[in-house]
């Protein structure tokens, strides 16, 4: 061969190559196209067999096939899951099989405003099926399962409140009440032993999350976190809690409704703000302000909201404190003291006035009962530690200290535990440090809640 005939050789050569490479992005991108496409037509035929009068069927054939697209500065997302949900906002089309079903919820949550990745992730911008629901490689945000939608809920509302959301306060309470807190922080509170979860539901699938809370070490090699011992209903409810902490906040509207206003929001803020230490539900609380048991009988709701948002301009000189409250926040205190004879909420409020009832609060909420069981009963293991085989169990502190060496001990914690075994790598579980941790007068509380913790009609060993 010539040089000459060479050269022509490498062009035609890449000429080829090019036509052979451009066909099949053209046939991909046809495949990738006759997807959506093919929805749109069944949704055109559709509303052209539903057409009654020639205006509608006009109508109808002129439905153009394209990409429809979300767009949500606010929420910096950009979502064309309607490319193939086409009716999402049409009752009529309740029943009908997806792609082409009516939404629940809709009402409340208008698809032009909230898109759909924002409560189901997945990818917004994809126009296949198999890409938007996320679940190919390269893309770590899979559409979340519809078992555990409610995970998103608390993007913008307090799990806590929201009616449409059971599971995400289950989840959140089975949280609270199992002592996690003990050796993780989330928000900001907790213990330094595991890794902080406030992003965890970003970096865990529902299946990671559910293996890892029956056998973390079978997950994490020489993890220290204990195996949980969950019902199969508080399993899923820990996990929808878990896949709810993403680590984002929604801005302006999104946030609007925080609070659901409720009896369940009235109740939880009746707890914050701290109103039990001027008054009194079930002769328990303060005395400076009236008993509240029968205000509902007492009081118009209209009066309480007047009362909440201007104290002062209700009852001149009143020290009751003009809280700030939102008009949401307000309707729900409303709410809470209106139906309170309703309810047996008494017996849940903690009483201001009891150390005891207090130290248990404390003892819940920064997780002692995760290394030492719920109410102090102990029965959690502590493998390869050389003093024993379980973390203490607290219930018969009372015989062992004074009040003061207690305060001392949980101040000071323990920072190392010989390994049994230095080849076994899970590393003991020690007694974190809690000053500067837990507030001095919190701790008074948790020393006289664990003093009291010894079973009655024992004797004392002293
Ligand atoms: C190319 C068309 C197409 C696009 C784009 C698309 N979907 Fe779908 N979707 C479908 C089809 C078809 C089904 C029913 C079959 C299935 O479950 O895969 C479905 C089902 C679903 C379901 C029900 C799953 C279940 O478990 O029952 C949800 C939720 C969903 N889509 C959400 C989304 C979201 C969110 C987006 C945007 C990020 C999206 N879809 C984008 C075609 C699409
Ligand atoms: C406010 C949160 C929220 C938004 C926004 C949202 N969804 Fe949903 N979606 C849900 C919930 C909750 C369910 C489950 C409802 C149920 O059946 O209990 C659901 C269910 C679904 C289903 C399955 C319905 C069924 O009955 O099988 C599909 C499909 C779906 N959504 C698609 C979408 C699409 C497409 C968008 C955007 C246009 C969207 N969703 C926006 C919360 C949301
Ligand atoms: C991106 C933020 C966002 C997410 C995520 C979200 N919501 Fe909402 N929700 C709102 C806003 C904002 C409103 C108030 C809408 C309005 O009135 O304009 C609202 C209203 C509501 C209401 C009615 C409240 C009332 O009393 O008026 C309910 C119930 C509700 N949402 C339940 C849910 C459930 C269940 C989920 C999870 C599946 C969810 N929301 C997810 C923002 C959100
Ligand atoms: C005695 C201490 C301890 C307690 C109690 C504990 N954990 Fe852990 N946890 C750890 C340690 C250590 C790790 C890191 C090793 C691993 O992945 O297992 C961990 C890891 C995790 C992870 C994986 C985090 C990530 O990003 O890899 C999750 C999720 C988790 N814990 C949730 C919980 C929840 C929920 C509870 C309460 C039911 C709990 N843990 C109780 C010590 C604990
Ligand atoms: C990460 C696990 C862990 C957490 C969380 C934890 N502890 Fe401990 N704690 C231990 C271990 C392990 C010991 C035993 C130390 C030893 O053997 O000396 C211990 C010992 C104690 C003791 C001494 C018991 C005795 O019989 O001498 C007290 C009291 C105590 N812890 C209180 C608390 C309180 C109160 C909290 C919550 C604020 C708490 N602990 C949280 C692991 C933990
Ligand atoms: C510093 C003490 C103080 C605090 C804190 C306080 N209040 Fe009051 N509250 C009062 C006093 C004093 C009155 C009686 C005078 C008046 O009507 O303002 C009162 C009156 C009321 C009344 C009307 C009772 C009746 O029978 O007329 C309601 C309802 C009420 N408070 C609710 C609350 C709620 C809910 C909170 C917590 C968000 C709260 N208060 C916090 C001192 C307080």
């Amino acid at each position: 061969m010539t040089k000459d005939s060479l050269r022509k050789f490498y062009v035609w050569f890449t000429v080829l190559g090019l036509l052979v490479g451009g066909l099949v992005v053209l046939g991909y991108y046809r495949d990738e196209d006759r997807e959506w496409k093919d929805y749109q037509r069944k949704y055109a035929q559709e509303e052209i067999r539903r057409a009654s009068n020639p205006q509608q069927r006009a109508l109808a054939e002129r439905i153009p096939i394209q990409i429809r697209q979300i767009l949500l500065p606010d929420l910096n997302r950009v979502d064309r899951c309607t490319t193939c949900h086409l009716a999402v906002d049409d009752p009529s089309y309740g029943g009908y099989p997806q792609p082409l079903a009516y939404h629940p919820l809709h009402e409340q949550h208008p698809v032009e405003k909230f898109g759909c990745t924002v409560c189901h992730r997945g990818q917004g911008r994809a126009t296949t099926a198999a890409d938007a629901h996320g679940n190919v490689p390269h893309w770590d945000d899979a559409m979340l399962p519809l078992k555990y939608i409610q995970a998103s809920c608390g993007k913008c509302h307090q799990a806590a409140d929201n009616p449409g959301a059971p599971e995400l306060a289950r989840g959140q309470q089975v949280f609270e009440e199992s002592g996690c807190r003990g050796c993780h922080k989330l928000a900001g509170v907790g213990g330094l032993i595991g890794p902080e979860l406030d992003k965890v539901g970003a970096r865990r699938s529902p299946g990671w999350l559910k293996e890892h809370f029956l056998s973390p070490g079978t997950v994490t090699p020489g993890s220290g976190m204990p195996p949980q011992k969950f019902s199969e209903p508080d399993l899923d409810a820990i996990t929808l809690f878990m896949l709810s902490q993403v680590g984002e906040t929604t801005p302006g509207y999104y946030a609007s409704m925080k609070v659901i206003p409720g009896v369940a929001a009235g109740q939880r803020l009746f707890q914050e703000k701290g109103c039990i230490g001027c008054h009194s539900i079930a002769g328990k609380g303060g005395t400076i302000g009236p008993a509240l048991d029968d205000v509902g009988s007492r009081r118009s709701p209209e009066w309480m909201m007047q009362h909440f948002r201007e104290p002062q301009a209700v009852t001149s000189g009143t020290v009751m404190p003009k809280f700030g409250f939102t008009e949401e926040e307000a309707r729900a205190l409303t709410d809470f003291l209106v139906h309170l004879h309703e309810q047996n909420v008494a017996s849940s409020l903690p009483s201001a006035m009891n150390p005891v009832e207090r130290g248990h609060e404390v003892y819940r909420n920064y997780g002692c009962a995760g290394c030492h069981g719920p109410e102090g009963k102990g029965g959690v293991p502590n493998p390869n530690a050389k003093t024993a085989q379980l973390v203490p169990d607290l219930i018969h502190v009372a015989d062992g200290y004074t009040n003061d060496e207690l305060k001392e001990r949980i101040l000071k914690g323990q920072r190392e535990i010989t390994p049994l075994d230095p080849n076994r790598p899970q590393p003991p579980l020690y007694m974190p440090a809690w000053g500067g941790i837990i507030k001095d007068a919190q701790v008074d509380d948790l020393v006289a809640y664990l003093m009291s913790l010894k079973p009655k009609g024992e004797e004392s060993g002293f």
